[in-house]
């Protein structure tokens, strides 16, 4: 067992099962072993990969849109240009470059991040290195006023919780040690209420607490004082039944309950409990609609015209590959998935005209 096994197994030693949320929580952003605390996990000698390590095309476009959003919301003097979980900063730095075409729109732009890993906020200062940047560990820490935000893999690695459907009613799934290995175990005690409609017995579902609070915090934001958000993540569109946690490491699949800390734990988002979420705040939604539908709405394909245009036949091919990569219905195009959140009584942002 690692470090953080062993303080997980002394705490559940003492408090009994530990509940999925704060066992993911624990290993994602323990203070000392946590997951991201401790490592850059990004790339091919780390553990995945993610849209804006893919391609600068991915940040360009979002700096588009969000240009256009400003210049919707009237081209406010001063505004929030805000990330949540911005891993390596390359999303922020590429979205800037880009946005720089919209007269006014950088020197508007007050950069934040919300960010709780010490080792990404330095790699986020690297990749930002020509702005002024503030930092916060938590949504509730942005300063007020109109606020542009993007979200880009940040939702999934919020805690989840689990919940088991018996003859009796549902039972949290709990995280119990055996020895030296962790376990799921049901808590005996019926929980209150129905975390899934017309589940069978056997089945399991996944609410989010976490997820809803954050989405919650940003709608309340966005409708007092005007903007707009992008959340970009893997899911899916309707709340359903089904068992998504699940650990990345190496570029395979790990076992969730192995090795706390070493591996990346995320679950799929439920699109239609954050999109509850953020009109019960009073935002508006849009979307979602698929990764592949927004960035086409947004010109991908010209935009690697023109780069393959100025690129080397090698650098053409590797433009290609990830144009697929990011839209590719086999690849990310489908499972992601792209939702707006915006001011209410507005028109539908970029890319989400027809929905
Ligand atoms: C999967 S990475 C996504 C990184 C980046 N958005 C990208 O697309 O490359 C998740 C990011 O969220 C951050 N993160 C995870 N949990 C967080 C939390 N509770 N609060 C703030 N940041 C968090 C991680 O440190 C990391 O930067």
């Amino acid at each position: 067992m690692n470090q953080l096994g062993r303080y997980l197994a002394e705490q559940i030693r003492l408090q009994g099962p530990l509940s999925i949320a704060d066992y993911m929580a624990a290993a994602l952003g323990h203070p000392k072993w946590g997951y991201y605390t401790s490592r850059d996990p990004f790339g091919s000698s780390g553990d995945f990969i993610t849209a804006p390590e893919v391609s600068q095309m991915f940040g360009e476009l979002i700096g588009l849109w969000c240009a256009e959003r400003w210049q919707t919301m009237g081209a406010p003097p001063r505004f929030v240009l805000a990330e949540l979980g911005p891993g390596r900063g390359t999303l922020m730095a590429d979205a800037l470059r880009a946005a720089a075409a919209m007269p006014g729109f950088v020197a508007a732009a007050q950069v934040h991040m919300v960010e709780t890993s010490p080792v990404l906020r330095a790699a986020q200062r690297d990749a930002l290195a020509d702005h002024s940047v503030t930092w916060h560990d938590r949504i509730a820490e942005l300063p007020p006023g109109p606020l542009l935000v993007i979200a880009n893999e940040f939702f999934d690695a919020l805690p989840i919780r689990q919940f088991q459907r018996a003859a009796d009613g549902w039972h949290e799934r709990m995280v119990a040690v055996n020895g030296e290995e962790f376990c799921l175990v049901l808590n005996p005690v019926v929980t209150p209420g129905e975390p899934a409609a017309d589940a069978a017995t056997g089945a399991i579902a996944e609410v989010s607490p976490a997820r809803s609070a954050a989405m919650g915090e940003l709608a309340q934001q966005i409708s007092s004082g005007g903007g707009a958000g992008l959340i970009i993540d893997y899911g899916h569109l309707r709340s359903t039944a089904g068992d998504t946690l699940q650990a990345m490491r190496a570029h395979g699949y790990a076992d969730p309950m192995a090795a706390p800390g070493e591996a990346d734990l995320t679950a799929h988002v439920d699109f239609q409990a954050l999109g509850d979420a953020a009109r019960g705040c009073g935002a508006d939604t849009f979307g979602p609609v698929s990764q592949a539908q927004f960035l086409n709405a947004l010109g991908i394909a010209t935009r690697a015209e023109m780069l393959q245009g100025a690129a080397t036949p090698s650098q053409a091919k590797d433009i290609a590959s990830a144009l697929h990569r990011l839209t590719g219905r086999d690849q990310m195009g489908e499972l992601f998935k792209v939702m707006a959140v915006a001011a209410p009584g507005g028109q539908a942002p970029l890319g989400f005209e027809d929905n």
